[in-house]
């Protein structure tokens, strides 16, 4: 008899996004009539930019052609892309990193997933909390962690670090030395950021330590503030200790398309063993390369139009995020994020739970977000609203919550 990964089983409930997509489709079912809007998850509405689908256009001619066509990619990318990434996301911010450190892959969320698997299974594995739920999610059905507490609301032998608004969402390096520690920033889900010296302390305290920081750098397009860095390759001795997940979801509306990257420096190493060798390797075994078409649809990205055009549509959600943010205090609530990231943290009103402010929300104002706890225990009372609707749907959603 088959034995299935018992793993699995420890996790409570589904993904976090599923449970939530669930309840709003037995609500519309429920309310046909109901105009919902959506600041749940945080998916794109604002279609490719005209750079984008010319060269998606393009691709895809010569995907017709029997002199142009393109079969499986290079299990690491395709050279273009990685030399536009070098140049343009690295060495223009005065970052060292070469192209073959630079993996392409269909998303950071599948890398964030992945990556822990070319570690050891006795790492201590450090989560901010609340945390994008895949750091986690993933390493419980990897077996890295013992079962969940549900008194406690969370899983034995993690070290969560609590992101509070009394450390004003910073973490700080915990007493307890992690193995893996996961660091999103500009950060999902509560919006906001640290500052290179913040940053440069988890490099330090890293390297120290001999422990690894996978850095989710997924919404560094949204970082307005001059102090805020936009890659962990900004601080000092990072190449040792450092590997760094990007995405095109959010900075080029890819989220329907599919298209990440990570970093993985040669200087990063365990006992003389280059971890940048054991993610090729697992790379090239488990992954037949992203699309040829995606990937110029990527390399477009960083062309002088594309630049241009994908400013003009970051600049778009972070007006969004403006307006919510703005209505939101007006409103008297406490607010956080939104300066540097496309995610706003509220407070939830009458010291509603998460859940509680959900319900209520989409019933009385027909309006999705996300339940701060589904995060994590420090996310409850808290509640995220995204940026990434339309401009309209977000004035709107914010005319409804001044009429609750
Ligand atoms: C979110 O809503 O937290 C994000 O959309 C998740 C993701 O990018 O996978």
């Amino acid at each position: 008899m088959f034995t299935i990964n018992e793993n699995y089983l420890k996790l409570p409930g589904s993904y976090l996004f599923s449970t939530i997509g669930k309840k709003v489709a037995e609500y519309q079912a429920a309310n046909p009539e109901k105009p919902i809007i959506r600041l749940g998850i945080g998916d794109v509405t604002q279609p490719l930019a005209p750079a984008i689908v010319e060269a998606l256009h393009k691709a895809v001619d010569e995907m017709g052609k029997a002199e142009s066509f393109h079969g499986y990619a290079p299990d690491l990318g395709y050279d273009f892309l990685r030399h536009a990434i070098a140049e343009n996301d690295y060495k223009a911010r005065g970052c060292d990193i070469s192209e073959d450190e630079i993996f392409v892959s269909d998303g950071a969320k599948s890398d964030s997933g992945n990556i822990q698997e070319i570690f050891g299974m006795d790492n201590r594995v450090a989560v901010c909390d609340p945390v994008y739920p895949v750091y986690l999610d993933s390493n419980v059905m990897a077996g890295r962690t013992g079962v969940y507490r549900e008194d406690k609301g969370c899983f034995d032998g993690v070290i969560y670090i609590p992101c509070t608004e009394e450390n004003h969402f910073v973490p700080e390096p915990p007493k307890e030395v992690p193995d893996l520690i996961y660091l999103c920033f500009p950060n999902n889900p509560t919006g906001t950021t640290i500052t290179k010296e913040q940053l440069q302390v988890w490099v330090d305290y890293a390297n120290k330590n001999g422990s690894v920081i996978i850095y989710d750098a997924a919404y560094e397009a949204y970082i307005t503030e001059e102090h805020v860095p936009h890659s962990i390759y900004e601080c000092e001795g990072a190449r040792t200790c450092a590997i760094e997940i990007r995405s095109f979801s959010k900075n080029a509306g890819f989220t329907g398309v599919r298209l990440g990257f990570t970093v993985v420096p040669k200087d990063l190493k365990c006992n003389g063993t280059s971890v940048r060798d054991l993610w090729a390797r697992r790379h090239g075994t488990k992954f037949n390369g992203a699309p040829y078409i995606v990937q110029r649809a990527g390399e477009a990205v960083y062309s002088e139009e594309g630049k241009k055009q994908l400013k003009e549509q970051v600049a778009y959600y972070q007006r969004n995020a403006r307006v919510i943010y703005d209505a939101l205090k007006d409103l008297g609530y406490t607010v956080y994020g939104g300066v540097n990231a496309p995610y706003i943290w509220l407070k939830t009103p009458d010291h509603m739970g998460s859940w509680e402010f959900f319900d209520y929300l989409l019933d009385k104002g027909n309006i999705v977000g996300t339940p701060g706890c589904g995060f994590g225990n420090c996310g409850e009372g808290y509640f995220r609203l995204t940026a990434f609707g339309s401009y309209e749907n977000t004035l709107e959603a914010m005319e409804r919550i001044k009429k609750l």
